[in-house]
Order: structure tokens, then C-alpha cells, then sequence
């Protein structure tokens, strides 16, 4: 099986590529897949995040892409890659070629949603993406519910031609999860309940030929 490619993008700091990342990456690890976590931040909080993890977690392996040439290891399971901010041009292009799947994390406030709206319009006319080569989808993060500023997060990101496939609430569990090098899913079950339903609709995109070129 050849490995399955996994990017976080969004050039916007501070929207939750990290945290997605690591999620996704602990997801598929605790499955007893292996997994390798790309960071290509110079700001390096992958591989801080990797640091922390305790050897009791499964392993994950981690390449700091933003220094070294990413030479993957040929029998990974999934490749996650974690973007840094402020990209653009070229660089998306190089990081999009790498994936099969884009995952876009949103949040709601109006800087956050105008910016995203610049870079899908950018990121649709990428030849990778346009020819189908690389799926994309966006997911909102940090959502307080009930607030006007998700409604109007929602009301944009169902607009778009690219499909919005999960919500993802505002907690200290991820920031707790974080701390330790875990994910969500390592978390006591009775802790991250609703986390973990959120992540369903995630998780079944990526795992269904949605996400899949062609
Ligand atoms: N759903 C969430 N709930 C609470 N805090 C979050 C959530 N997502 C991200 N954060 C926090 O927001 C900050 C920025 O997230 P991060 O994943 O580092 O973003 P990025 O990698 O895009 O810069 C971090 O402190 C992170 O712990
Ligand atoms: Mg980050």
C-alpha cells in the first residue's frame, strides 16, 4: 500500500494547523498504522509536540521538513504534514504537490474568514487542485456555538464549491492534549466525548474516497 498524504494549510497563523496535524497523526497511530509527522514550520511546534509525547503512546515518527529535503519512509501508512503560515506562490504549490488531501482549518472572525476567502479563490486555480489531484475541504475550529461570527463562518464555508466537513468546538482539550504530546483520542473517553463526535465527520472524510484524487 502506498502511503496516504495528509496536508494542513491555511497561511493564516494561529487557526489550528498544529492542532490539527497532531490530531490527525495520534488518530491513525492509535489505530496501530505508522505515521509520520511533517513539520514544516521552522517554528517547529510538531516537533515539540513530539518531544512531549510519552513512549506509553504509540509511536510517531517526526521529520522536520522545514531543514531537511522530506525523504518519507516508503512503508508509512500516512503522511501528515503540518504548513507553516504566510505561504504563498510557490511555496503552496510544492506543498500541495505532495498531497492527496488538503485539510483547511477556519476560524470564526471576520479577519480569518476574508483571508480563507482569498486563499480558497488562490488555491482553487492551483493546477493540482483544479485537475482534481489533490482534494481540498475546510473545517471550522474554535467554534463557540450560538455566536453571530460561526453562523457567518458557516453561512461562507457552505457556500464554497470546496466541501465543509466538520466543526470543531473551542476547549482546553486540545490544549491539554497538546501539553503532553497526545491527541484527543489518548484522552480519557469521558473527557473529549463531544471532541470525539466532531472528529467523526473528519475522520470519514478522510477515510472515504471523497478525499482521494480522481
Ligand atoms: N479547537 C480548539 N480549542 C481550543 N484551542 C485551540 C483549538 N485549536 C487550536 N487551539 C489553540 O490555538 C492556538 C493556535 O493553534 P495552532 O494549532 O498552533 O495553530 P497554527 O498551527 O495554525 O498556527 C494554540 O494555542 C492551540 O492550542
Ligand atoms: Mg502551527
Amino acid at each position: 500500500m502506498s502511503t496516504r498524504t495528509i496536508l494542513v494549510l491555511n497561511p493564516k497563523g494561529g487557526c489550528g494547523k498544529t492542532t490539527l496535524a497532531v490530531n490527525i497523526a495520534s488518530f491513525y497511530a492509535k489505530q496501530g498504522r505508522s505515521v509520520v509527522l511533517a513539520d514544516f514550520d521552522p517554528q517547529g511546534s510538531t516537533m515539540e509536540w513530539l518531544q512531549a509525547r510519552s513512549e506509553k503512546y504509540p509511536q510517531i515518527k517526526g521529520i522536520p521538513a522545514w531543514k531537511n529535503e522530506l525523504r518519507p519512509p516508503k512503508d508509512a501508512d500516512y503522511l501528515v504534514m503540518d504548513a507553516p503560515a504566510a505561504v504563498h506562490g510557490r511555496d503552496v504549490t510544492k506543498l500541495v504537490k505532495r498531497a492527496q488531501s488538503v485539510v483547511m482549518p477556519v476560524l470564526p472572525s471576520p479577519i480569518d474568514i476574508r483571508a480563507a476567502a482569498h486563499f480558497i479563490h488562490d488555491i482553487l486555480l492551483n493546477g493540482k487542485v483544479s485537475r482534481n489531484e489533490t482534494k481540498l475541504a475546510v473545517v471550522a475550529n474554535r467554534v463557540r456555538e450560538n455566536t453571530i461570527v460561526y453562523h457567518k463562518l458557516q453561512r461562507f464555508l457552505k457556500r464554497l464549491e470546496i466541501p465543509f466537513i466538520a466543526t470543531l468546538r473551542d476547549t482546553q482539550n486540545y490544549i491539554r492534549a497538546a501539553e503532553r504530546g497526545t491527541g484527543i483520542f489518548e484522552m480519557a473517553p469521558s473527557m473529549v466525548n463531544q471532541d470525539l463526535e466532531q472528529w467523526r465527520s473528519l475522520t470519514r472524510w478522510l477515510n472515504s474516497k471523497r478525499s482521494l484524487p480522481g
